[in-house]
């Protein structure tokens, strides 16, 4: 099964060399998500590694989107959307971090998640943390438990990892 997931990923994940900056090599997941059986088996690999422990799904806007609400509507739980700042209508938590230049912000409604509510968060990438810190303190901003973080792809040598070390972090491969 984990080597099923990891043969679909080599096939479908795309690299590409100076994106967006030079030096940078970009894994473009869009060929895996476009492909019906390969969306299918990560969306299920990831979902499967957290089998039982969530009430809930959290999306990182935007590629975590699609992970989180393919997750959630296959586990029959709900879907929460963690947004970039100025995208949510009513009131908010909000959680800067930095970036490699500058900073950004996520928020998360204040009434969206229940007190107690476990919830999974998923992204399509862990690099820095940052962006998966930052939504986990909204979560428990909120008085939700993070029961975990799945990521598809987690760049090695940068300390995302070591930046969650509170939390449960499931990776479907390591770049
Ligand atoms: C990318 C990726 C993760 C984040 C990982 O998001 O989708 O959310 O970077 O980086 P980190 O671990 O160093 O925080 P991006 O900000 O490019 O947003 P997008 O999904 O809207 O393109």
């Amino acid at each position: 099964e984990t080597s099923h997931v990891s043969a679909v990923l080599d096939e479908l994940c795309a690299t590409v060399e100076d994106y967006p900056s030079e030096g940078i090599v970009f894994k473009d997941l869009t060929p895996v998500f476009a492909d019906g059986p390969a969306f299918k088996t990560m969306v299920d690999a990831i979902a499967n590694a957290f089998e039982g422990s969530f009430d809930a799904v959290a999306g990182i806007e935007a590629r975590g989107f699609l992970l989180a609400a393919a997750a959630a509507y296959a586990t029959g739980t709900g879907v929460i959307t963690i947004r970039k700042a100025g995208k949510l209508p009513r009131e908010v938590f909000a959680e800067s971090y930095a970036l490699e230049y500058g900073e950004a912000t996520l928020e998360l409604h204040k009434e969206d998640v229940p007190a107690g509510t476990r919830v999974l968060i998923l992204d399509d990438v862990l690099a820095t943390g940052g962006t998966i810190g930052a939504a986990a303190a909204l979560l428990e901003r909120s008085g939700a438990v993070v029961a975990g973080v799945g990521v598809v792809l987690e760049i090695e040598g940068l300390p995302g990892r070591s930046n969650l070390a509170d939390y449960e972090v499931v990776s479907l491969q390591k770049v």
